[in-house]
Order: C-alpha cells, then structure tokens, then sequence
C-alpha cells in the first residue's frame, strides 16, 4: 500500500466487485466527471465474466478474475488477492459488491484503506438477506451503510449512511433497487472524502475532519 494521498496526483482506487458492479460504474462516471478527484487503477473479481469485470474493460481499466475455487483454502486465496491489488499500488481498496468473507490477515493488511457499502442500516442485519429480514421484521426503513472493514464481518466503524422509507407493498427486490440508488451517491462521497484527506479511521474509529463519526456514521440527506 502506498501512504496517504499526495496532493496533485489522483488516488488511486482498487475495486473488488463479485457481481453486476453498478457501484464501480458511479466510481467511473464520477471519475469522469470530476465530482471524485480518483482514478479507477484497477477492478478485481473473485468470479470471470461478472458484469463489473466488463463495465471497467469498455473504458479500459485493468480487470482481472482471480476464482477463490483455484485456491485449497481461504487464506491461500486471500494471500494471492492481497498480492494481486498491491501490485496496482492503491491507496483505497473499495469492496462494491464483493461477496467473500475476508480473512482478518487480509483486512488488517489493508486495515484503514479498506472501505465496504452493505446494504443495511448497520448495526442491523449483517450478512445476507438484508431487505428481506428488514421486511420480516417491519421496519419502516431499511439503507445502506459505507464502512471502514474489520476483521469482524461487516462490523468496521460506520462512516455515512443512507436511509431509505420501506413502502406497504415493497419486495426485497423493489427495496434492494431502491436503495441501490442511495448507495451511489454515498459510496461516491464516502470515498471522495477519503481522497480529500478528509477521513481516517484511527483506533477503530472513523474520523470525518478531525472529529469522531457516531456510531452509525453521517446520516445522508440529498
Ligand atoms: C450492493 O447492493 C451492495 O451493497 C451489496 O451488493 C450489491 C452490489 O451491487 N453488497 C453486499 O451485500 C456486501 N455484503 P453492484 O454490483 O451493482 O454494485
């Protein structure tokens, strides 16, 4: 890993993605437009022929498909992964979409400069499932939230979080479309702070500006 962002020179960004990668493509379009003052270095994927891997090759970002089933154990495969994103030297390794539990000798490798979306208001509802278990337990609002990773899963010091109204007749699928709207704009603005300099995590905790974050991070407003 390379140190803090330099002034003048882009961060640059690892994406890991597992499937469709419509949070990669908001980190390439505001790449693009300059709303993230990033560049995309490179997207990885732990299966071939995902969606993500194909949004980064039509603008030409190194995509490479790394399959966890080549490897005899979790760590082995965690070990080649690590080795893999530090070969494109990032100063933020971004999880959109990545559906592996990651070993804590790979988090705490990366540890500070490993950022995650989840698709629920955490604390509540790690894992999987997240709309359907909202649903079930009738919560009127369901999110999303961007976090610092840990080795504890899905568990890192929160830094914004989307809210989002559960409607009478959602299904997981209507909620899980509209939240994916929200996380867009918060995993773009979660990691543009970071490029800013603007947040750390220090001590298990997220800083935003010199402050510690609640527990339940930023709550986004549009
Ligand atoms: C997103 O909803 C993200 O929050 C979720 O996977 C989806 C990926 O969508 N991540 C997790 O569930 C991680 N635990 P995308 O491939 O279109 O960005």
């Amino acid at each position: 890993m390379t140190d803090r962002p330099t002034a003048g020179i882009k961060p640059r960004l690892v994406v890991l993605v597992s499937g469709g990668g419509s949070n990669l493509q908001s980190f390439i379009d505001a790449c693009a437009e300059g709303s993230l003052n990033a560049q995309v270095a490179a997207v990885i994927s732990n299966k071939a022929g995902v969606g993500g891997l194909d949004r980064a090759a039509q603008v030409g970002i190194p995509n490479i498909a790394i399959d966890h089933r080549a490897f005899d154990s979790r760590e082995d495969f965690d070990k080649n992964l690590s080795e893999l994103i530090d070969s494109f030297a990032p100063d933020l390794v971004v999880l959109a979409g990545f559906m592996r539990i990651l070993t804590p000798d790979f988090v705490n490798h990366f540890l500070g400069k490993l950022i995650n979306i989840h698709p629920s208001l955490l604390p509540a509802y790690p894992g999987l499932h997240t709309h359907q278990r909202a649903i079930d337990a009738g919560d009127s609002e369901a999110g999303a939230t961007v976090h610092f990773v840990t080795p504890e899963l899905d568990g890192g010091p929160s830094v914004l979080q989307a809210r989002v109204p559960v409607l009478a007749d959602d299904s997981a699928e209507s909620l899980a479309s509209r939240v994916l709207g929200f996380e867009h704009k918060i995993y773009t603005a979660a990691v543009q702070w970071f490029c800013q300099g603007r947040l750390c995590m220090e001590n298990g905790n997220a800083i935003l500006d010199g402050k510690s974050l609640p527990e339940q991070g930023v709550i986004f407003s549009d």
